[in-house]
């Protein structure tokens, strides 16, 4: 079966990201309708498949030094862009789409990546505020070393097209974190249908439909160059480990996604993909808890949640003394769990807790 035009795209830029990475950095593969840099030119067999593109990259940039861009006709051509100086850090050179990244969790796991030398993409339905927080990264870092992707991971065709993007941009991406999650907590007795089913569909089902978008890349990358891994990290919860009174959507689609993970992580191990579940504790400094609107440290105080607290430190410390460690998680304690799973090349399907001992594993 031939491929579409985003197909062959996303089929050739992961194949030249592969074949032209120098010294364990990959290049930027940068796609353009026409390039004003020399290009090496390329035609595809008529009806070429997967395989078929692969064989005609390969053998086209095969031996080549000094590729500067691969015009493909019909297609478009393919700038290939090395950084001018090899940036340092944990994540140097990889490329990492994290979901859900305008704020919270996201958001900060997308800076520390970034800090840490990987080019982040901040892929969001809130894509106003991931233009502006990439913005601020391309400040810090470079005009290439972030972009915004508006994407909503109910939808498949938002999340390809997110996809899409991202390969036309960079050429592919090494690190998938699958974030984007929310939380309606109520009664089992009361919850409205419409609520069950919205926290189904981004936490769950979401994290099926980037998976299978995400792994086609990262499975093109493992065709051409057989000894690369890749990873799919979900942002799990403790709720994924143990039940969550009154949050029964939240943990069914958490524990579910635990599912997803052990499932994705037996089979997409032949394409090289590692997946692993990442389970925080709760972020107490984040939005989802100290929005002083909508927070739910306020509205635990306005329910009275929790039996005579008067103000949100009162509600605060309680939730803080069901922690051994007593406080909160934070972004670094969840990033020494992401570089872990990353820099880990002999583990998969697992589920790392990160819960300051709130939760231990049996
Ligand atoms: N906050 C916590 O205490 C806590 C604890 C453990 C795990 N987690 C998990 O961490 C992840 C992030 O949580 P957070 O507290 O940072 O949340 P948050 O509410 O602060 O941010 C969530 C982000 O996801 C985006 N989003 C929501 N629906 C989306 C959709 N359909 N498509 C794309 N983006 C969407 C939002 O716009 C927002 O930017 C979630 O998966 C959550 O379950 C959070």
């Amino acid at each position: 079966m031939s491929l579409t035009k985003e197909q062959t795209i996303n089929t050739i830029a992961p194949v030249l990201r592969m074949r032209l990475t120098k010294g364990g950095q990959s290049p930027i593969i940068r796609f353009t309708d026409k390039t004003s840099v020399p290009a090496m030119s390329l035609s595809l067999p008529d009806a070429a498949d997967d395989n078929a593109v692969i064989a005609a990259v390969t053998k086209t940039v095969e031996g080549a030094s000094d590729v500067k861009a691969v015009a493909v006709e019909g297609v478009g051509a393919f700038e290939v862009i090395y950084a001018a100086e090899k940036s340092a850090g944990r994540v140097a050179g990889k490329v990492a789409v994290v979901t859900g990244a305008a704020q919270g969790f996201g958001l900060e796991i997308a800076q520390d990546l970034a800090a840490q030398g990987a080019y982040v993409v901040l892929a969001d339905i809130n894509d106003t505020e991931a233009k502006k927080q990439a913005e601020s990264l391309q400040k810090q870092y470079g005009p290439d070393r972030a972009m915004a992707v508006a994407m909503n991971v109910t939808s498949l065709e938002s999340i390809q097209a997110a996809i899409n993007e991202t390969v036309k941009t960079y050429g592919g991406f090494d690190v998938f974190i699958s974030n984007a999650g929310v939380l309606k907590a109520e009664s089992v007795k009361t919850q409205p249908e419409k609520d069950f089913d919205f926290s189904t569909a981004v936490n769950y089902k979401g994290y099926f439909l980037c998976t299978q978008a995400a792994s086609k890349i990262l499975a093109a990358q493992h065709k051409a160059d057989p000894a690369y891994l890749s990873d799919i990290i979900q942002i799990n919860s403790k709720s994924g480990l143990v039940g969550s009174n009154r949050n029964f959507a939240y943990a069914g689609s958490k524990f579910g996604g635990i599912g997803l993970t052990q499932s994705f992580a037996l089979e997409l191990i032949e394409d090289g993909i590692k997946v692993n579940s990442i389970c925080p504790g709760n972020f107490f400094d984040g939005p989802l808890w100290s929005d002083p609107d909508n927070g739910l440290f306020v509205q635990y105080l306005r329910t009275g949640k929790i039996p005579g607290a008067k103000t949100i430190d009162d509600v605060k410390k309680a939730y803080e003394a069901k922690v051994p460690m007593r406080r909160g998680c934070t972004t670094p304690d969840v990033m020494a769990a992401v570089y872990y799973l990353i820099e880990q090349k002999y583990e998969t399907g697992q589920a790392v807790p990160v819960t300051g001992g709130q939760v231990m594993l049996h």
